[in-house]
This record gives structure tokens, C-alpha cells and sequence, in this order.
């Protein structure tokens, strides 16, 4: 049967994205900031998934506002980087996992709730910045991947708690699928941000730390929090931390801290980064 062995956090920075292609990683500022994907990288190297199943958020490259599903599935073979504006990333095509995302797909609307299944969609920063600072620059990504965009940037938002009981569906469904592969599921976006507007630049590390204390032991506690502290404490982009509560539900109870890092500042936000081993059960 298909296993959840691990689960990634990352924050998504699309400047991040432009440092990397253009090889200023080692720069003074940027330095402290890939530091803290070593370890991660190494322990990839050592033990490398078959899947990923990616939470992500799409930010108005593939949806807009036409059409903004709340929890999306990309079921296709492949996806290719999407234009943001200067041209698609250098970065491989993300070749997807077909069979998995539609078992997944049935057994999560079966669990009563409501994905939009995706058949061709581009892929922008809040997917391919975490794979490049997990996986560098290759020539083809090291595994298959399976898109899962969440809508964080359009009222109404899906609630943490809801995305948590997800997460908890995910599970289920993976470890349903008849095949024996290692699955990992990364949550991206976050940590505390605010991009535009008066309080644009607001980074909030104390509630950064509280959130990360809390995310492999307390996740119960993570999924009361309501938007309105999102906002509040950790500015109108920090919601996108609701998406790592879908990665902490899909990894069950007694779940490990592996690996940490925080780092500020890196463009306007704060960089928060984690690796959990998934429990057992
Ligand atoms: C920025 C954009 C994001 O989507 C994000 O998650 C963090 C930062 C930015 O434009 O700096
Ligand atoms: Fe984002």
C-alpha cells in the first residue's frame, strides 16, 4: 500500500525563485537564507519519495477570477511552470501522478469533501520556489508530483480547521491506494506576511515561533486559530499558513520534528521551513 513516510513545510517567496535562477544563492543576504535547506536537501538525497503530494496555493496564474476553486487536484500527466509575468521559470516540466490523484480525488469526495479535479493547469511560484530549494537546479524533478491548490487569496478562505480534517482525509486516501510507494506532503506559503497596503512588510516572529512550536504536537490547537488572527498577527498573506495544517493532517498522530529553520528577512517576508517525520496509524 501507498505509506505518508514525511512532511515539508516551506515558505514560497517567488523572489527566492529569480535568486536561484540566476545563481546569487551565496550572496551575504541570500546565504542564511539556503543555509537552512542543507539539511533538508541531504536527507532527500537519502531518502527520496515516489510522490509528492503538494499544497500549494495558486497566486491568479492559473485560476483567477473567473473561476476560484476552493481545493484543487491536479490529475494530469504533466504541468508545466506558468508565466508570472516575465517569462515561465527555468525550471523542469512537473510530471504528475495520475492514478494516484484520481484515487485520491474519489476517496476525499467520498469523505465529503468537494475538489475540483484539474486536468491542465500551470504551475507558478507557491510550487516551484519549494521544489528548487529542496531539489536545486536538476534537469528533470527527482520524483512525480501531484499539484493540490488551495484558494488563500480570494474571500471566502477555507477555515484552518478545515483544512486540517482535509489533510486527515488525504491520508486516509493515500493509504488506501494499492501501491507501494513513498509518499511525502509538503504545505507551502507562509510564514508571517503582508505584501500590500499600510502594514505591507509586517513580519510577526514571536507568533512565527508559536505557530512552529506548536505544528508536530498541538495541531489541534493551530486549527482553532481563525482568520482574523491570521491577519492580525501575521498579516493578510499569512493565511497562507492554513495550507500547512492540510500537511499536518495528512501525517497522524506521534509526528516528529526533524528539522527546523527561520529566517528573516528574505524580500518582505519571513522564511519558515520544516521537515516532520508522518506518524504511525
Ligand atoms: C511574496 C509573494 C508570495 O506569494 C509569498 O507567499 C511571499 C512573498 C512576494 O511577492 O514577495
Ligand atoms: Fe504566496
Amino acid at each position: 500500500m501507498a505509506r505518508i513516510t514525511a512532511g515539508v513545510t516551506s515558505s514560497h517567496i517567488p523572489l527566492i525563485g529569480r535568486v536561484i535562477d540566476t545563481d546569487q544563492t551565496d550572496t551575504p543576504y541570500w546565504k542564511p537564507v539556503f543555509e537552512g535547506y542543507e539539511w533538508t536537501k541531504e536527507w532527500l538525497r537519502k531518502e527520496p519519495p515516489d510522490v509528492i503530494f503538494l499544497v500549494y496555493n495558486d497566486h491568479a496564474s492559473a485560476f483567477d477570477m473567473r473561476i476560484i476553486p476552493t481545493f484543487a487536484i491536479g490529475c494530469a500527466e504533466r504541468f508545466p511552470p506558468a508565466d508570472e509575468g516575465y517569462g515561465p521559470r527555468p525550471v523542469p516540466v512537473i510530471e504528475g501522478a495520475p492514478d494516484l490523484a484520481w484515487h485520491i480525488a474519489q476517496s476525499v469526495i467520498e469523505q465529503d469533501f468537494d475538489l475540483t479535479i484539474i486536468n491542465e493547469m500551470a504551475l507558478d511560484h507557491g510550487l516551484t520556489v519549494p521544489l528548487s530549494l529542496m531539489f536545486g537546479q536538476p534537469k528533470a524533478w527527482p520524483c512525480r508530483i501531484i499539484p493540490f491548490a488551495v484558494n488563500v487569496v480570494v474571500y471566502p478562505v477555507p477555515s484552518g480547521r478545515r483544512c486540517y480534517k482535509l489533510g486527515q482525509a488525504i491520508r486516509k486516501a493515500v493509504q488506501s491506494f494499492d501501491e507501494d510507494l513513498n509518499v511525502q506532503v509538503w504545505g507551502t506559503g507562509g510564514m508571517s506576511h503582508q505584501i500590500q497596503g499600510k502594514r505591507a512588510g509586517l513580519i510577526n516572529k514571536a507568533w512565527d515561533k508559536r505557530f512552529l512550536d506548536r505544528l508536530a504536537d498541538k495541531p489541534e490547537e493551530l486549527a482553532e486559530i481563525e482568520h482574523v488572527e491570521y491577519i492580525r498577527e501575521a498579516g493578510a498573506e499569512g493565511i497562507e499558513l492554513v495550507m500547512w495544517l492540510i500537511m499536518r493532517g495528512a501525517l497522524g498522530a506521534g509526528v516528529k520534528e526533524l528539522h527546523r529553520h527561520y529566517h528573516v528577512p528574505a524580500s518582505n517576508t519571513a522564511v519558515g521551513h520544516m521537515v516532520l517525520e508522518a506518524g504511525s496509524g
